[in-house]
């Protein structure tokens, strides 16, 4: 558990059994076409824990991806990867990796404080780039990729697994056709454990390398996913708390978060809580719907409940597909696979990272200056544009100030 955020989902969902993926796609002019003659040639960067994932998830997608080369700081880790996943080139430097192999894409499985260089590394050369979240530790970072982005001619994507599972593309389309009515209210719940010696890591539970605590890290998951459902925010309150973790960062956020259509969420961010939940929920005017699940969700995860005298109508909208793949990342790399031959862009783009990317700085700017944030504020003239942690946490800032009176 503690030390991955990815694991494996109920035994027997659909998610992570080694069931291929695969989906119809319709080929444009401005697309690359892709079969198992022709795979999209993957290079990976940072061979850890989450790089044996993307690796797992790159082989069910029935050959129409490769990877052909992975580089690591580590020459250890990079030689066993290639022996555990028939790699064939491997290397401790990205500028060999991204100079020396024919490459169309590169997976940032690097810590969080590394992807803003190696994104920009790639993109100069024209190499796409799919990065681990979080894209960046920063708004001021993550423009900057997009400026590297509209500068070269490849594109920069970010993993959000749980927005590709069916019953996630489902829900988007009942928003879309309004067959639940308008959405009200929702609850977006990361409450996880994680001990103090999953901090032994050096990049986790500060600033500079990680970028912040369950906000940043974990929770970030869940926040997004609520988003690509809800559309765009507006406004957000917040509290955040270092209660227990010996950590620079936050270990718990609360925030109530306004919608532009009118719905308010609450979202709790914890790594402090014993029994571990990532639980989404949507009230509809014609129903409630529920995701609960823990790092990962089948379609068994979600659960529907009708309003009085809305039961056929709920019933007829839940039996709509598609049905059958969960969260894993390999709904997500069928999906950016389908962009790149069809020439459509590659997702999750930098436009929908952002807006996540903005509610954790707002959640942040609020709870470290006691203001509620709208969309929109926090620009190059805010501390919480170069980074997540502003102006100070109150910890912090009340730690430095008992030291000085000491
Ligand atoms: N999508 C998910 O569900 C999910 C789950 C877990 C982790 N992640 C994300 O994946 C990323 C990596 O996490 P992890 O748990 O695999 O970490 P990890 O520490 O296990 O792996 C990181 C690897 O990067 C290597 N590395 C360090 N500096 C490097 C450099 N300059 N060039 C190349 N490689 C370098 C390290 O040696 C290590 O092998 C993080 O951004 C994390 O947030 C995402």
């Amino acid at each position: 558990m503690a030390g991955d955020d990815i694991t494996a989902a109920p035994t027997g969902s659909a998610l992570t059994g080694n069931a291929p993926i695969s989906s119809p796609s319709t080929r444009s002019a401005s697309g690359r076409h892709i079969d198992s003659d022709n795979p999209l040639r993957i290079g990976i960067v940072g061979t850890g824990g989450i790089a044996r994932v993307h690796a797992e998830n790159v082989r069910r997608l029935e050959g129409r991806a490769r990877i052909v080369g992975a580089c690591d700081i580590e020459p250890d880790r990079v030689t066993e990867f290639q022996s555990a996943w028939d790699v064939p080139v491997g290397t401790t430097s990205l500028e060999e990796l991204l100079d020396t192999v024919e490459l169309d894409i590169v997976h940032l499985c690097s810590p969080p404080g590394l992807h803003k260089e190696q994104a920009i590394a790639a993109l100069r050369r024209g190499i796409h780039v799919l990065s681990e979240k979080p894209p960046a530790l920063s708004l001021a970072e993550l423009d900057e990729i997009a400026q590297a982005e509209r500068a070269g001619g490849a594109q920069f994507a970010t993993v959000s697994q749980h927005r590709f599972g069916s019953r996630a593309l489902w829900l988007r389309d009942r928003v879309a056709d309004g067959a639940l009515g308008r959405v009200l209210t929702a609850v977006c719940n990361t409450l996880w454990y994680r001990p103090d010696s999953y901090f032994d890591l050096p990049w986790r539970g500060n600033w500079q390398i990680e970028g912040g605590g369950p906000t940043m890290g974990h929770g970030i998951h869940q926040m997004d996913t609520m988003l690509s459902v809800l559309g765009s925010w507006s406004q957000v309150v917040a509290v955040a708390a270092r209660q227990a973790r010996p950590v620079a960062t936050e270990d718990l956020t609360h925030a109530i978060v306004s919608l532009e259509n009118g719905a308010v969420a609450s979202v709790v961010n914890s790594l402090l809580s014993p029994r571990e939940t990532s639980y989404l929920r949507f009230d509809f005017e014609f129903a409630t719907v529920e995701l609960e699940h823990l790092y990962g969700y089948s379609d068994a995860s979600w659960k529907i409940t009708a309003a009085p005298g809305c039961e056929d109508r709920v019933a007829a909208a839940w039996r709509l597909g598609p049905h059958g793949n969960g969260s894993g990342h390999a709904a997500q790399f069928a999906a950016i696979l389908d962009a790149v031959e069809t020439g459509r862009p590659l997702p999750v783009t930098i436009t929908d990272a952002r807006s996540t990317l903005e509610l954790i700085a707002g959640i942040y700017a609020s709870a470290f200056t006691g203001t509620r944030i709208s969309a929109g504020e926090i620009d190059a003239a805010s501390p919480f544009y170069r980074s997540m942690e502003g102006s100070g946490a109150p910890w912090s800032t009340a730690a430095a100030g008992a030291e000085l009176s000491a």
